[in-house]
């Protein structure tokens, strides 16, 4: 086929729906945690696609399983048996390390719409029965329909109906009204909100993530977790983690939440970013947890998606599947959990070194790292008027090579691949350190 002569910029323009406001940069090509623009100038990229090429760009050992696999069967549907994603399903069952099961399809969004399917049918078809003799609840609870679901405020669960619904940021909802029911947001890491809101009647299950990425990287409090596992314990309700972002090696760990309470098990945890290094796939863990059916009968919680129930046409093909075993042995063969804490460590000592008074925070569990801007930072960088500030710092480190990632108006992430080198980070903090110094 041949090129159209037109830039990529006005190919944009004219032909792709805007719902990005999208940085003037045109990639073009990337290697570990390089990427090139069209014009071949190289940019230190620090946002990994927002968490997503987590062993870097173009690693070897996947690019040479995918080409074998895209030569052998990228596809066959989910109506046969394929061994990528058997193999994958039991890898990933592996680093939870509680037995249950796996689902897979596209995306972080559609991860988290397996769970609120997932509580949807717990909450309808399971007797409710709660372990604690709390029989003002109990009678509550059994009068009306079990379909609440609680998340946080400033939490962000994706862009589907469900998801912006779930997400506690009132920006992702706005013309989309009226939101899915069900769903009731707390103030995150208040245990006091969330301990009055699960006995509200008609709730059946709580879900957070571990670390909140897209408010700009606010760990859960270990007694938040904690507490939140004990309340859905006593009222029979579900613990579920939105891991999209945190999981699967982003903190150091696996399991993002291992990284702040390991004692705590969730019933249910979606992935999806960094799971396939870059290529779309997204997943549900389940718990082998017993539920009671209102009939009495017994059924693990990991099957009662059973048959016809839940799918997608993409979920887990043998091409995706095949890449996400060679990107997670990687991680694993590689030392890289251990690299996101020791090198996450140097980041976070490094980044506070910079003495600015543009930064108010810096703050980060592994990989994950948040630095929180000055709430004066406009006026102090003279920031043009209708600007907010973490895109204007974006913008000036985008000029200076660094790839980053704005929080809302007064943060940016760094998420750089799990086997950044220390002399990255060295090199990513003296760009900030000198773009922030000519502000
Ligand atoms: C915590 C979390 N959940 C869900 C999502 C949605 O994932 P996706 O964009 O793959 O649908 C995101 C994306 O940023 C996320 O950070």
């Amino acid at each position: 086929m041949q090129e159209s002569p037109t830039s990529t910029r006005e190919l944009y323009d004219r032909h792709v729906i805007p719902t990005y406001g999208r940085f003037d940069l045109r990639l073009a090509r990337g290697r570990g945690c390089e990427v090139w623009d069209e014009d071949g100038k190289r940019y230190l990229d620090f946002g990994a696609g927002i968490a997503v090429t987590s062993i870097g760009h173009a690693h070897p050992r996947v690019v040479r399983v995918l080409q074998e696999q895209v030569a052998t069967l990228v596809h066959t549907s989910n109506l046969y048996f394929t061994r990528p994603q058997a193999v994958l399903a039991e890898r990933l069952t592996r680093l939870v390390g509680a037995g249950g099961k796996v689902f897979f399809c596209n995306s972080g969004a559609e991860a988290n719409e397996a769970l609120y399917k997932l509580a949807r049918k717990f909450g309808n078809e399971g007797s409710g029965e709660p372990k604690i003799q709390n029989s003002k609840f109990k009678m509550q609870n059994s009068a009306v329909p079990r379909i609440g679901i609680i998340t946080m405020l400033g939490g962000f669960h994706g862009r589907t109906l469900a998801g912006i619904s779930a997400t506690g940021q009132e920006k992702v909802k706005k013309g989309f009204e009226p939101m899915v029911e069900g769903f009731r947001h707390v103030p995150f890491n208040d245990i006091a909100a969330l301990t009055a809101a699960v006995d509200v009647p008609g709730t059946v299950a709580v879900l957070t993530e571990p670390v909140q990425g897209e408010s700009g990287i606010h760990p859960a409090s270990a007694e938040f977790l904690r507490t939140a596992r004990r309340l859905c314990d006593e009222r029979d309700l579900l613990l579920m983690f939105d891991e999209v972002q945190c999981g699967l090696g982003r903190t150091g760990e696996w399991c993002g939440w291992k990284s702040i309470a390991p004692e705590v098990m969730p019933d249910a945890v979606s992935w999806a970013k960094g799971i396939a290094g870059g290529f779309p796939l997204g997943a549900i863990w389940v718990n082998e947890r017993e539920v009671t059916l209102k009939d009495g009968t017994k059924k693990k919680l990991c099957d009662l998606l059973g048959p016809g129930t839940h799918g997608t046409t993409f979920g887990g093909t043998p091409l995706v599947c095949a890449g996400a075993n060679e990107v997670l042995a990687v991680i694993e063969e590689e030392g890289m959990l251990g690299n996101a804490r020791t090198i996450g460590t140097h980041a976070l000592t490094v980044l506070r070194a910079i003495a600015s008074p543009l930064i108010h925070e810096v703050r980060g569990l592994g990989l994950m790292l948040g630095i929180e801007l000055a709430a004066d930072f406009a006026q102090r960088a003279k920031v043009p008027d209708g600007k907010a500030p973490a895109l204007f710092l974006v913008e000036k480190l985008h000029e200076a090579g660094l790839l980053t990632i704005p929080s809302g108006t007064h943060a940016i992430r760094w998420l750089p691949a799990l086997n950044v080198q220390r002399s990255d980070i060295d090199e990513a903090a003296a760009i900030l350190a000198r773009v922030l110094a000519t502000l």
